[in-house]
């Protein structure tokens, strides 16, 4: 029997899963996307090569594995097109090994339009989303109103569909944003163009899941973005509009009871891109320093989509407790150990100060967690270089406290624990160590 493992982001997004999802791939003959979209950058540093994945499974730099783009992820057809383009440019091999389900939804003009227009009427109380059009192609997916590659595929179903959905949104774009009406002839001859394009990769992935269920093959369900982020459980509204946590079933067609493991990425601290609460965001020396020992060490703490800086702070063990108990982690991932090397004193996290009360659950309100006052724990730094750590027992005595307190937070193991941006800089725990 195969193995099918989820893997889950446990904060807010860029935990490093582009990179530990590489390291994993080749265990993996299949790899699924299964919600999310182009807002997603999952980075693979190779050398002097750097890959960023937006909407192409990471298992796709592994030739032998079988990506599919799953039913719960929007796509933006021409963004897909372009990152196929640009990767077999590079030598990756995209062809038969890349697959795209025929019932997910496709990013249309109107999409990121509106993600861009309902930004800006927002003023200050601007979420920051990335522009991709994800929060409204998931609500016209919700509304009914959606196009999915199914009907891109039909040209004369896909002429209704869409002269019926701009038929709804020209109107408001014209009367409640000032913006110019879409030329429904071409939108539709663009969007033709793009399924003749990806024609050879639309599929229904159903079945062809199913087959490698049956098959017993091994599974790697890549979730994108992090649980804090998901729209049920993430800090509403300021979160993403999929199912960072839950859409694994729903955005593959695997049953819930075929998942075997759930794995979950955390990094060694806590980044956000965009607006919303963050409780130990440290907007003094102490993010500075982050963001400066990242670039020293070859890294960079801006959004590997967008590009805009990253908010930084001390690990929040709230919020890793919340996350890692609702996604069922048995086991994690570290990343970015390596940054907190340039510490005398770390801190984490155990619970919040608000209203009076002392908090240690994660609160549903953006309000109390914006007034939330973080209470720490304070940790002995290692002020050494560990990025050369190619072992467990590498790492100093102080680094292995960090990481075992982390475990008892998120009441899981550490397997993996990343010291750079290298392929190569992870370590893989034994399960005796
Ligand atoms: P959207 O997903 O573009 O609608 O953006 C909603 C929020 O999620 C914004 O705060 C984004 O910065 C954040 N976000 C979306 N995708 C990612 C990601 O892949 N990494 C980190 N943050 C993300």
């Amino acid at each position: 029997m195969g193995e099918v493992l989820l893997l889950v982001g446990l904060q807010w997004g860029d935990e490093g899963k582009g990179k530990i999802i590489d390291a994993l791939a080749e265990r993996f003959e299949v790899v699924v996307r299964f919600q999310g979209g182009a807002n997603a950058g999952h980075s693979v540093q190779i050398g002097d090569d750097k890959f960023v994945l937006h909407l192409v499974p990471t298992g796709i730099l592994h030739p032998d594995a079988l990506c599919i783009i799953g039913n719960g992820v929007v796509v933006d057809p021409g963004a897909l097109i372009e990152e196929i383009r640009e990767l077999q440019k590079r030598g990756v091999k995209v062809g038969e090994n890349l697959v795209l389900s025929d019932r997910a939804h496709v990013v249309l003009p109107h999409h990121k339009l509106l993600d861009r227009l309902r930004e800006e009427s927002r003023g200050k109380d601007m979420l920051g989303t990335t522009g991709r059009g994800i929060g409204p192609c998931y609500a016209d997916k919700a509304s009914r109103c959606g196009i999915r590659f199914a009907e891109l595929m039909d040209k004369d179903l896909f002429r209704e569909r869409l002269e019926a959905v701009l038929a709804t949104y020209n109107p408001i774009l014209r009367e409640v944003y000032g913006a110019e009406s879409l030329n429904c002839d071409a939108v539709y001859e663009e969007y033709r163009k793009y399924a003749g394009d990806l024609e050879p990769y639309v599929k229904d992935t159903v079945p062809i899941v199913h087959k490698a269920l049956e098959d017993g093959k091994n599974i790697l369900l890549e979730g994108a973005q992090g649980s804090l982020l998901d729209l049920d459980f993430g800090t509403y509204p300021y979160v993403t509009s999929s199912d960072v946590i839950g859409g694994a079933t729903a955005g593959t067609g695997i049953p819930p009871t075929r998942i075997d493991r759930v794995m979950g990425l955390a990094k060694a601290y806590c980044t956000r891109v965009g607006a919303g609460p963050f409780p130990t965001e440290q907007n003094n020396e102490v993010g500075e320093t982050i963001r400066q020992t990242i670039a020293e060490h070859g890294g960079r703490e801006y959004g590997a989509t967008t590009g805009r800086p990253r908010r930084c702070g001390w690990l929040d063990g709230v919020a890793l407790r919340y996350t890692a108990r609702l996604s069922g982690v048995e086991t994690f991932a570290v990343s970015v150990l390596d940054v907190l090397s340039a510490f005398e004193t770390i801190k984490v996290c155990t619970a919040y100060k608000a209203d009076g009360q002392v908090l240690r659950t994660f609160p549903a309100g953006a309000g109390t967690l914006t007034k939330a006052e973080p209470v720490y724990e304070e940790f002995e730094g290692w002020r050494c270089d560990i990025s050369g750590a190619t072992a467990w027992g590498d790492l100093p005595g102080q680094a292995r406290s960090y990481l075992r307190f982390m475990e008892k937070l998120a009441s899981a193991r550490v397997q993996f624990v990343s010291v750079g941006p290298e392929r190569t800089q992870v370590i893989e725990r034994r399960p005796d160590e």
